[in-house]
């Protein structure tokens, strides 16, 4: 009885997590020169997620690339499960954007020593051993982490909204142990630690999600009455905040400054209507670059270690004027 349920649990796992499209025997580049890429994707936990998920399937159509896909729903485990899949599958390159930053050396040496190559995509893993990953294409997170915190030393005397001389910051982190929520304190505290009058009172991890934000927000408004800006680092924890806000009876953008990163819809919209004060962009639309990378690799070409996403900042301004255009 026991065993029975263990495979119909393993049965429902697969079917829930490899939503792939095609068979699970073939290897794309025999067959007359398809592309199969298996693709490991984070979850759905943000809008930046929802729209970097559009530009991979999109793209792989565009590119004629078969795509299998699957969703880890924000756990390591189900990452390192669909990857294996994809080995065994055969498929011709694996990209990922890991969950978490560590533990996937063994993983990977499995996809190396079957001759997969694999992209890295969005996010770093922490590995010394780079030969265990082709490139890495994505954003600077620590350059994002400082250019949020460059904006509230030049913003300073606004920012003290309490008037008492000091700043106090209020962080709503990324996923812990997830490379942008690493990173983006990082360079957040290595840049404000030029104006000894602004302190990150708490920090506390909102998971990416709206819902995170709105909690960790609900407890800290419960806890301070003195949180001159809350720094989030991402759109959705910091839409979520603003619910908190707004339903303690402040007003967000005014009686508690808001700095974000991604630059998502939501986001810019809550920008242009004064209810975040800065964005910093993180781009999601990696895909026409993974494509073009993914074919590099396979046919053996050598490509750059390292590709970095170019990006922005907005204010209120900037944001009025771009939302007509932005695609996500
Ligand atoms: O890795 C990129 C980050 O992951 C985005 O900033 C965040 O919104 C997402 O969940």
């Amino acid at each position: 009885m026991k065993k029975t349920l263990i495979a119909a649990s393993a049965i429902s796992m697969s079917a829930l997590m490899l939503t792939a499209c095609g068979d699970d025997s073939d290897a794309g580049s025999d067959d007359g020169g398809t592309i199969t890429m298996g693709f490991a994707q984070v979850g759905a936990e943000s809008g930046w997620r929802t729209a970097n998920t559009k530009s991979i399937q999109e793209s792989a159509e565009q590119a004629g690339i078969e795509l299998k896909f699957s969703d880890a729903q924000g756990k390591q485990e189900n990452q390192i499960q669909a990857i294996r899949t994809y080995i065994q599958q055969k498929v011709d390159v694996i990209a990922f954007s890991p969950v978490v930053e560590t533990g996937w050396d063994a993983v990977l040496q499995e996809a190396k020593a079957a001759g997969i190559p694999v992209i890295l995509t969005d996010r770093a893993v922490d590995s010394e051993d780079t030969s265990l990953y082709e490139t890495f294409i994505g954003s600077d997170f620590v350059l994002e982490g400082e250019k949020a915190g460059q904006w509230l030393v030049d913003n300073a005397a606004e920012s003290d909204v309490n008037g008492d001389g000091t700043i106090n910051v209020v962080q709503l982190e990324g996923t812990t142990g997830a490379a942008p929520a690493i990173d983006r304190a990082e360079g957040f505290a290595e840049v404000i630690a030029a104006d000894p009058a602004i302190e990150v009172t708490a920090s506390q991890t909102g998971d990416f999600t709206r819902d995170g934000g709105k909690q960790v927000m609900e407890s800290f408004l419960q806890s301070d009455d003195s949180i001159d800006v809350v720094y989030a680092h991402n759109d959705d924890m910091g839409l979520g905040a603003i619910e908190a806000i707004e339903a303690a009876g402040l007003t967000p953008g005014e009686d508690i400054k808001l700095i974000t990163v991604d630059a998502v819809k939501d986001g810019m919209v809550a920008l242009s209507e004064g209810k975040i004060n800065f964005i910093v962009e993180c781009s999601p639309l990696l895909g026409p670059q993974l494509m073009d990378l993914a074919e590099q690799v396979v046919a053996g070409e050598e490509v750059e270690k390292r590709i970095l996403t170019e990006e922005t900042t907005f204010t209120q301004e900037q944001a009025v004027e771009a939302l007509p255009d932005r695609q996500y």
